[in-house]
């Protein structure tokens, strides 16, 4: 079964007194381990499909089914939890907490109230500092630990991020455009590194570009044309 599963999921939005079709029947698969790139032009619903992963949003008609459950299924509490457990998430403008250290940036989520079936929960204060120190390492920030973020370039805050969103091990990390306030060659970097992790690791990766010259290494790309799976796409790569 895979970890995530879309089945002709649709979303419409209101405006005014007509409404939007963000997505229109999309059906897709992502397996444990995966390391996807939902690609699409601006307005397509690339952020749609990842807040619908992430269970900000849920569909209009048919189901997303994380983890062998329907995402329209759980009430707020089960949610929380399937996205503290299970989930971490980059975003494009970065969202380090600016008072807070590199490290404190990264540590942050262990710190925030574990549940008793989180992964982390029974670690010891010294084995959260280890990791924490070796997810640094992992991207590079090893001597960044102390800095602040506005000491950072983009690409370190970015790297931050990455290292944050794996704190908690989770099953899947999710990463709306994460390189769109990047050069291009800091952008290639950057999903160099996620797919280093991906690898090393073994997390689940989705991440949104609408650059269509973006570094080519997922498993597989979803292109998204008009809230749909691109058909010429969808043969070759699902
Ligand atoms: N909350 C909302 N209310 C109304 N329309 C929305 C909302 N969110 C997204 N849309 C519309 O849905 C479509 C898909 O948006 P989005 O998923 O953000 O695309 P992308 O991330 O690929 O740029 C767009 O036409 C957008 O304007
Ligand atoms: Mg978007």
């Amino acid at each position: 079964m895979s970890f995530i599963d879309f089945q002709q999921v649709h979303k419409t939005y209101p405006l005014g007194k007509t409404e939007v079709h963000a997505l229109r029947g999309i059906s897709l698969q992502v397996d444990e381990g995966d390391f996807v790139t939902i690609s699409g032009p601006s307005g397509s619903g690339k952020s749609t499909i990842l807040n619908m992963i992430g269970c900000i949003d849920t569909p209009s008609q048919g189901d997303v089914i994380i983890d062998g459950v329907a995402t329209s299924s759980l009430n707020d509490q089960q949610i929380t939890h399937l996205r503290h457990q299970k989930l971490g998430f980059i975003f494009q403008n970065f969202n380090l907490i600016p008072v807070l250290s590199v490290y404190e940036n990264v540590e942050f989520p262990l710190l925030l109230g574990a549940g008793k079936n989180d992964p982390y929960a029974s670690w010891s204060a010294q084995e959260k500092r280890q990791w924490v120190q070796h997810l640094l390492q992992e991207v590079g920030l090893g001597d960044y630990a102390t800095r602040k973020p506005a000491e950072l370039s983009g690409g370190q805050r970015q790297r931050v991020a990455i290292a944050r969103a794996l704190a908690t091990k989770p099953v899947l990390v999710l990463a709306d455009e994460p390189t769109a306030n990047l050069d291009s060659k800091t952008g290639d970097q950057i999903i160099t590194l996620m797919r280093d992790m991906n690898q090393s690791l073994g997390t689940t990766f989705v991440f949104s570009s609408h650059d269509p010259q973006v570094l080519d290494v997922a498993d597989h790309v979803v292109k998204i044309i008009d809230g749909q799976v691109d058909a010429d796409y969808r043969t070759c790569t699902l």
